[in-house]
């Protein structure tokens, strides 16, 4: 476990970006951290890290973007209204799982019971208006 404490969103994205550089593909990333932590923020980062150029957006309409073409593809959940495991088939998320691409789901809480073990947990806490602390488990970071 590893925790690191931010005072902008750039700050947030660069530990995104250690993150990333750390990944094989295949992971789950779950997000906890309430309304406005910097979940989306974070999953900016780590796509960058992987490469990708494009926008990185909050997927709450879509429930799940993809960015494809960096490294790794990645596929961005927000599981803000999923609730219960027909919601989440549904979504492709255990398809997906199985493509090796990376997932990442904001709103983790509701999709509790379908994580792994080798899941890794960003917990994002805020601490003030530009200061949030990230903790970063199940993973091993430099
Ligand atoms: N240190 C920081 N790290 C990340 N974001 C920060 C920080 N300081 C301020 N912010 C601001 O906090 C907001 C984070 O928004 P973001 O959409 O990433 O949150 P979220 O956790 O995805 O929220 P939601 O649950 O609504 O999806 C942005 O407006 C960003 O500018
Ligand atoms: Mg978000």
């Amino acid at each position: 476990m590893k925790t690191f404490i931010t005072n902008s969103p750039e700050e947030t994205e660069a530990v995104a970006l250690k993150l990333s550089d750390v990944l094989c593909g295949g992971e789950v990333i779950a997000f906890r951290g309430d309304l406005g932590a910097g979940k989306t923020c974070f999953t900016r980062g780590l796509a960058k890290g992987l490469g990708y150029n494009g926008n990185v957006t909050s997927p709450t309409f879509a429930i799940v973007n993809e960015y494809l073409g960096g490294k790794f593809n990645i596929y961005h959940y927000d599981m803000y209204r999923i609730e219960g495991w027909e919601d989440l088939y549904s979504t492709g998320f255990f398809d997906y799982k199985d493509l090796g691409g990376i997932i990442v789901a904001e709103w983790s809480e509701n999709i509790e019971g379908a994580l792994d073990n080798d899941t890794i947990y960003v917990l994002i806490d805020k601490l003030g208006d530009n200061q949030r602390k990230i903790t970063i488990s199940g993973v091993d970071l430099p």
